[in-house]
């Protein structure tokens, strides 16, 4: 079986503030997009990563494809991404070559995931899960919340759902390739994450252990914490 994975990478990064699109910021020296490749192609089972650009960063990605160095082992494709990460993630899947089985869904935005998560994903697959999702118990509890009932009013609290039986999602995500095609071929609502819109053609969704180093870089401090625990990996 052949596996590719898909690295949405088109987005501006509002919410880490103004400078260039999030995926090409340097962590520790290394833009974060190259981080999140490596950490992919450092699975034995991967033999293709499609790298979605931000639109008009396509050539400027394949030249920090190039300039880096990245396993023989593994192929490199590089597409423009649209406006939104779903948008991105079906251009990828637009580019996948025949023969294909499996598809991982890869945020680079979430550059230092560990190789036995993404491994962990595929063997999941592999054992005969459509859709894999790499989770973690939430340390915060969560409120539903309901609109204010004034502008400047405070929101009300609507429900609270056990913190126990909740867990806090993170990619790679895995599918087999054929079902997530159909759901993205499927289904027209938006949806924050790939397994969503498999969950919405009634297809299982299953998860697997995920790790605290495969957290998002979305704001300021999560770049403190990135560049800590690369610090920490090489000392
Ligand atoms: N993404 C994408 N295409 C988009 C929007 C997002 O490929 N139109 C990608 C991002 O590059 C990122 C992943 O989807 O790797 C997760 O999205 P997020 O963390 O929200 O990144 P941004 O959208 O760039 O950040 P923000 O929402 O703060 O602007
Ligand atoms: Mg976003």
């Amino acid at each position: 079986s052949r596996t590719a994975v898909v690295i949405p990478a088109a987005g501006r990064g509002v919410r880490l503030g103004p400078g260039a699109p999030k995926a090409l910021r340097a962590l520790n020296g290394t833009p974060m997009l190259i981080h999140a490749v490596r950490a992919m192609a450092e699975s034995r089972a991967v033999s293709l990563v499609v790298v979605v650009a931000p639109p008009d960063g396509a050539q400027e990605v394949k030249t920090l494809l190039d300039d880096h160095a990245l396993p023989d082992r593994t192929d490199f494709v590089v597409v423009p991404g649209g406006d939104s990460r779903q948008e991105s993630v079906r251009a990828g899947l637009d580019a996948l070559p025949p023969g294909i089985d499996i598809v991982l869904v890869h945020d680079a935005a979430r550059p230092l995931v560990p190789v036995d998560t993404v491994d962990g994903v595929i063997e999941a697959v592999r054992d005969g899960a459509p859709a894999v999702v790499p989770a973690l118990p939430l340390a915060d509890t969560v409120k539903q919340v309901g609109p204010a009932e004034a502008p400047d009013a405070p929101e009300p609290v609507v429900a609270t759902p056990e913190r126990a039986t909740l867990r806090a999602v993170q990619t790679p995500q895995g599918f087999d390739h054929a079902t997530l095609r159909r759901a993205h071929d499927t289904v027209t609502e938006a949806v924050t994450d790939d397994a969503g819109m498999v969950e919405r053609l009634g297809l299982p969704v299953v998860v697997v252990p995920g790790h605290e180093e495969a957290f998002k870089v979305t704001r300021p401090l999560d770049l403190v914490l990135a560049e800590a625990v690369l610090a920490r990996r090489r000392a």
